[in-house]
């Protein structure tokens, strides 16, 4: 009877692991396949090349990336953008405000890419992090660890999850969206497919230029991520190696008395 009802827990677990969404006032997240998943998954450099094309042009206009460096997107395990790109990158595109100067100039690497606040929509940098697609069963985070936390997924399906539908409260305009928590949200629809144009003719449909932008905010939240997910393959690497010596060592130490008593 025990066992039975274990292994019926055991199968719902699994069972509301293989599902991403969550129930209540979440939104629906679809799941898109980022080539950076998984324990040995990387960014992939086209992509952040264009996400970052996408970014630029589209997205830019309302949404800050205040707390990024410009200078790494020279990085080789992000953008990894020539310097001299990077450089003709930032003049062309930003204006800062120099303190010293007293005055605006052309941004450099070394500034930050600008904050903008002027419409009130939230700094990108870190928001890839900061909202969680995928909801485990409670306290398990099996789905999580499977899967990621789902952050660039939730952005890629915010992008793609527009109904059509608006409606005005108090003065604004919301948009009806699948992937939003509410289902309404105050930002137009900012991606409707071909908005940006590649220079190697890479395919621009919406649903390309969601999970290009997506994957490029999620490099943006964590630069170091293949480092990381490198420093700790090494250290299971480490470890199974340590074991293995020890369990001969140990085996060692008492073959002389098992042999006695054997
Ligand atoms: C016309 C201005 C505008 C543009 C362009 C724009 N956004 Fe937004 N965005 C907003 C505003 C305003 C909000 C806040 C919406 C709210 O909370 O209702 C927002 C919110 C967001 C959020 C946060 C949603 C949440 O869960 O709180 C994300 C992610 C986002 N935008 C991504 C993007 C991306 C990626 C692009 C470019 C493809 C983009 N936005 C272009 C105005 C804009």
């Amino acid at each position: 009877m025990f066992k039975k009802l274990a292994l019926s827990a055991v199968m719902a677990v699994t069972l509301t692991t293989g599902s991403a969404f969550a129930a209540g006032g979440e939104g629906h997240v679809e799941d898109f396949d980022f080539s950076f998943e998984g324990p040995f998954g990387t960014y992939d450099q086209n992509q952040l090349q264009r996400g970052l094309k996408i970014y630029t042009e589209v997205c830019a206009g309302c949404h800050g990336l205040k707390f990024v460096p410009i200078r790494t997107l020279s990085a080789e395990d992000g953008p990894g953008l020539p310097e001299d790109q990077v450089r003709a990158y930032a003049e062309q595109n930003f204006e800062v405000f120099d303190e010293e100067l007293d005055d605006f100039r052309p941004a450099r690497p070394t500034d930050n890419f600008p904050a903008n606040d002027s419409l009130g929509a939230p700094d990108l940098s870190l928001m890839a992090k900061a909202r969680a697609g995928f909801h485990g069963p409670y306290g398990l985070g099996i789905n999580q660890f499977i899967n990621g936390i789902g952050g660039p997924e939730y952005i890629a399906s915010l992008l793609t999850g527009y109904t059509g539908e608006d409606m005005e409260q108090a003065g604004t305009i919301l948009y009806e969206n699948t992937a939003f928590p509410g289902g309404w949200i105050s930002m137009a629809p900012p991606l409707y497919g071909e908005d940006v144009e590649f220079d190697d003719g890479h395919e621009n449909d919406l649903h390309h230029e969601a999970a290009d932008v997506a994957a490029f905010l999620m490099w943006t939240a964590e630069p170091k991520m293949m480092a990381r997910k490198q420093a700790g393959f090494a250290g299971v690497l480490f470890l199974t190696v340590l074991s293995v010596l020890l369990y001969l060592t140990n085996k060692r130490i008492w073959a002389p008395i098992k042999r006695k008593h054997g």
